[in-house]
């Protein structure tokens, strides 16, 4: 039979939850359109990603523009570091990812962290060849392949801009503005759900791995000095994860534990991060991934972004593939520093401490007008140096003179003129830059995994048939109504009064009156409809109030409700 994967495409296709875009024109590689059905699951786990760590968490969510100038790239370090390992056939001219390439053809998997000459030296030894043509690839150049689409703003050539590789970026840019909305108090979120763009070498496995995706994406700033997470909602949590150090063998060990033993233990450097991987992991659960085919695992050091000091990947299992759904990565101050250093703004936040504090600190007060007329219009230039080298290097003023650097010219000053002391002075806070911890979600990957982990099959009245079980929290649409059969007016209009209703007290509904009612059933089946609502003669004109029957996905049942209390009823079916 057709392999997991290829069951996922055709029924997507088929019934419009996603498939390659712009096919009348031969499609192009990396770019999916979500049909009607895909549209509302996708919507549906954006909402409830929003939900759980927007407005549940109290964060702040921002909408920022997905293009934007060159500087913020060179900032954040990708023009020059966000590059994927290129080689080209010499025969047929296709391009691959030389890092894939060795790991699909030896199973080496961490060719992605190895320096150019030895990921070349790799497809020599092992004689690889393009999986396009077949021509050898020994002895082509492997190159440094930039991810980012670039674009010019405005007409002519002279502004540079770049298609966003990471909303993240959006959130970062905006700090000073930002923190402002958050009144200048870590620790705080800003979230951003959107569009992000990477010119994948080789895009790959359906949604997995496209050239435009959506992220859902929190940046957490806290003072690491300072800042705990409450870990309490989330300790008891039980979890599986890969560490990196059992990574190193093939009979590497998944520890199953909990987020607070795994913290305590230091197997998760960062109690933030531990916090975020329990929430995640709750929420995971809560729209559906089937939790014995998901993992968290920690990056190798050679696996890491630019940027990341620390990384915990969520996975989950489809197809005998592990797929990385979300990353959460320590990203220290990085981005903010690299931001502060290039733009021309304040990204720190002033902490203001308790209780004002004493502290000691090294000054100067030299008297530049006693000095020889050499120091000239170097004088304000030497006094910085002087207070420079004080707080640096108390010792330097311990004899006769001391000696500093202005540009090419060393100065020597008269330490008496210095007149270097310790001051005591009061603080009221200081200016921290905010380290990030960051949950990062790839939403169309979370669409795949959930429609991979709801497929089923079983059979019913004989038949054989396919289902997806997806939760009632993202399936695309909640209820469908039908009439038992479509000629007969009373029937039809009946049906589509109460769809009409069931719509206005806030449920997604499908009417569908063709074809036979099994048929019907068998459609909301695929899709993932929850519950199927059906108007038949004998509610309509029985004995006793009016009723349709409720039909409930996975088992098939049906039960026989008043029209009166079917909201409420659909209501609670719905939360389970
Ligand atoms: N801001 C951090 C960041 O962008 P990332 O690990 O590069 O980190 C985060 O991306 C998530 O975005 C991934 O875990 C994945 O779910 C999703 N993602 C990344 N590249 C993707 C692609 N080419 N196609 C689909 N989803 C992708």
């Amino acid at each position: 039979g057709a392999s997991e994967s290829e069951a996922i495409a055709e029924l997507a296709k088929r019934r419009g939850f996603f498939f390659g875009a712009a096919g009348a024109y031969g499609g192009v590689g990396g770019f999916y359109t979500y049909g009607p059905q895909g549209a509302s699951l996708k919507r549906n786990v954006e909402d409830a990603w929003r939900e759980r760590f927007a407005v549940q968490e109290g964060n702040l969510e921002i909408d920022g523009p997905t293009v934007m100038p060159e500087p913020v790239f060179e900032a954040s370090g990708h023009l020059d570091g966000f590059d994927d390992m290129l080689v080209e056939c010499p025969e047929c001219g296709e391009s691959h990812r030389a890092d894939h390439l060795i790991e699909d053809s030896t199973g080496i998997e961490e060719a992605e962290s190895l320096p150019i000459p030895e990921v070349e030296e790799l497809i020599a030894e092992h004689d690889l060849a393009c999986p396009n043509c077949g021509a050898p690839l020994a002895g082509e150049p492997v190159e440094e392949f930039n991810l980012m689409f670039d674009t010019t703003i405005g007409p002519g050539s002279s502004t540079p801009g770049y298609l966003r590789p990471e909303t993240a970026q959006g959130i970062f840019v905006e700090f000073p503005r930002l923190k402002e909305y958050a009144r200048n108090r870590l620790p705080f979120g800003v979230t951003q759900i959107g569009r992000a763009y990477r010119n994948e070498i080789s895009p790959r496995k359906s949604l997995v791995r496209t050239r435009e995706f959506t992220q859902a994406e929190l940046e957490q700033f806290i003072d690491p000095e300072r800042d705990e997470p409450d870990l309490s909602t989330v300790a008891d949590r039980e979890v599986e994860l890969y560490p990196a150090s059992e990574q190193v063998d093939d009979d590497g060990k998944i520890l199953q534990t909990t987020i607070g033993e795994a913290v305590e233990a230091g197997v998760i450097g960062s109690a933030w991060v531990g916090y975020f991987l329990g929430v995640a992991d709750e929420w995971y659960e809560s729209v559906g991934v089937d939790m014995d085919r998901f993992r968290f695992r920690q990056h190798l050091s050679g696996e890491r972004a630019h940027y990341a000091a620390d990384c915990w990947d969520a996975e989950a299992e489809v197809d005998g593939d592990w797929i990385e759904i979300a990353g959460f990565a320590y990203r220290g101050d990085y981005d903010l520093s690299k931001h502060a250093e290039h733009a021309n703004d304040d990204f720190t936040v002033f902490q203001q401490y308790d209780e004002p504090k004493v502290v000691e600190r090294a000054v100067v007060d030299p008297d530049m007008s006693v000095l020889g007329p050499e120091f000239g219009g170097a004088a304000a230039g030497v006094a910085d140096a002087l207070q420079e080298l004080a707080e640096r290097d108390p010792e330097a003023f311990d004899g006769e003179e001391v000696t500093v650097e202005v540009g090419d010219s060393e100065y020597s000053v008269p330490t008496a003129v210095a007149d270097f002391r310790i001051e005591e002075q009061t603080e009221s806070g200081k200016h921290v830059t905010p380290h990030v911890v960051e949950p990062s979600f790839g939403v169309d990957r979370t669409v795949y995994t959930l429609v991979a982990h709801a497929m089923r099959e079983d059979e019913v009245d004989g038949e054989t048939r396919t289902y997806l079980d997806l939760s009632p929290t993202v399936a695309p649409t909640d209820v469908g109504v039908f009439p038992l059969v479509s000629n007969v007016d009373d029937l039809t209009d009946r049906a589509r009064e109460l769809a009409s209703q069931l719509r206005n007290a806030g449920f997604t509904v499908v009417y569908d009156d063709s074809g036979s009612i099994g048929r019907r059933y068998r459609r909301q089946d695929e899709v993932g409809t929850p519950f199927c609502v059906t108007v038949d003669r004998d509610g309509l004109e029985g004995d006793g109030p009016e009723s349709v029957t409720v039909r409930e996905r996975d088992s098939a049942a049906q039960a026989r409700v008043p029209v009166d209390a079917l909201v409420a009823v659909l209501v609670d079916l719905r939360a389970g």
